[in-house]
């Protein structure tokens, strides 16, 4: 699919024209990734920052975060529910804290390794190569860095560098594959600036770096940030993506279309937008995983990376039953093993 055909689903607005686009996604995800859904259990181990991200609720600038970082202790029991719930893969996400030391993480995957199992992705942001090395060698399969929009200026313009460190995500991110990670990454969808021309170059990039993981959601504006407090301009009017559930299904379906083996998360953000049916949808419209929340009650509401974030107020135990439940009722089976890119039998 070339820029202009892309451009014109991103914009279209006939019904029947797109239920066809959504019958196309669902058929190839069908073909390529089957029917199983992949639980990765999330744990958002800390919502410590040093950035800035103009977009996001846990930023350094934003002094009523009460911020947390869990124990290695609790880390670790959170995989150990996760293997008891049936998830293939834990994700250790965070804010980018050099709290969360090279050594602390690494010693988390080894004992989650030895203890579980499980697949591990890390999100942890830009952490110095000599922390990527380490994490792979304590046995880490998964990296995900999104790398939020195409466009350099307003990737500049939304995530601005550390001093001294200018932030290159396409090259982490292969450098990241160069290690033996399977990488994942994505954008959001209607932050201000991000005009139609960029979504589809997004898109084509995706295609380009061979990502494992892809995950879209909706752009969801936090008013204490720069962009939520609206500093930022919009793209000029009529080039202007909406930060809309329709726009994330559209992105989800053309995604599965142009990186067809690869997986795609139906996201909280997409969730968080339609409680009742979204992560269904996108799951019909593309998507083969879930990311159901780990995070223990007390941190779960200080991640807030956006308002209003779905599955705040529920237990691990409910996200579990919950997922199960609407994906069994959907007539797809909870997948089995870690899921990695060949399906199944991969490495973790
Ligand atoms: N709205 C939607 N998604 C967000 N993220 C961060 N802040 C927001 C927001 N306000 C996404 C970013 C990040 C991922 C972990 O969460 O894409 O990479
Ligand atoms: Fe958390 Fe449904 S996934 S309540």
């Amino acid at each position: 699919m070339d820029r202009h055909e892309l451009i014109g689903w991103l914009r279209e607005t006939d019904e029947t024209r797109l239920e066809a686009l959504w019958a196309r996604a669902d058929k190839a995800r069908r073909l390529n990734v089957g029917d199983e859904v992949h639980l990765r259990g999330l744990i958002e181990v800390s919502n410590h920052c040093v950035r800035r991200c103009a977009y996001c609720g846990i930023n350094v600038t934003n002094h009523e975060v009460e911020r947390y970082r869990m124990t290695a202790e609790e880390i670790v029991g959170c995989a150990r529910q996760a293997l008891d719930l049936g998830y293939g893969t834990v994700v250790i996400q965070a804010g980018e804290d050099y709290g969360l030391t090279r050594d602390l993480i690494a010693a988390v995957v080894r004992r989650i390794k030895a203890e579980t199992g499980l697949a591990v992705t890390l999100s942890l942001g830009e952490r110095p190569d000599d922390d990527l090395v380490a994490w792979r060698e304590a046995g880490a399969d998964r990296y995900l860095l999104r790398f939020e929009t195409s466009d350099p200026e307003l990737y500049a313009s939304i995530h601005p560098s550390l001093p001294g460190r200018p932030s290159d995500r396409f090259e982490i991110l292969r450098h990241l594959r160069d290690l033996g990670y399977e990488i994942g990454s994505g954008v959001m969808l209607g932050i201000p600036g991000q005009t139609w021309q960029t979504l589809a170059s997004d898109l084509l990039a995706f295609q380009g770096l061979d990502l494992d993981m892809i995950g879209v959601g909706p752009y969801l504006p936090h008013p204490a940030t720069p962009l939520g407090r609206g500093e930022l301009p919009e793209a000029p009017p009529g080039e202007q993506v909406p930060n809309t559930e329709l726009m994330t299904y559209k992105v989800v379906a053309l995604t599965r279309l142009l990186c067809p083996q690869s997986n795609i998360p139906s996201t909280t953000a997409l969730a968080t937008l339609n409680l009742a049916l979204g992560r269904e949808l996108g799951l019909s419209r593309g998507a083969n995983v879930v990311m159901p929340n780990l995070t223990p009650a007390p941190y779960r509401a200080l991640y807030e990376i956006y308002p209003g974030k779905a599955c705040i107020r529920e237990t691990a135990n409910e996200c579990a039953h919950c997922l199960s439940g609407r994906i069994v009722r959907m007539g797809r089976q909870v997948g089995r093993g870690a899921g990695g890119r060949d399906r199944g039998e991969g490495r973790g």
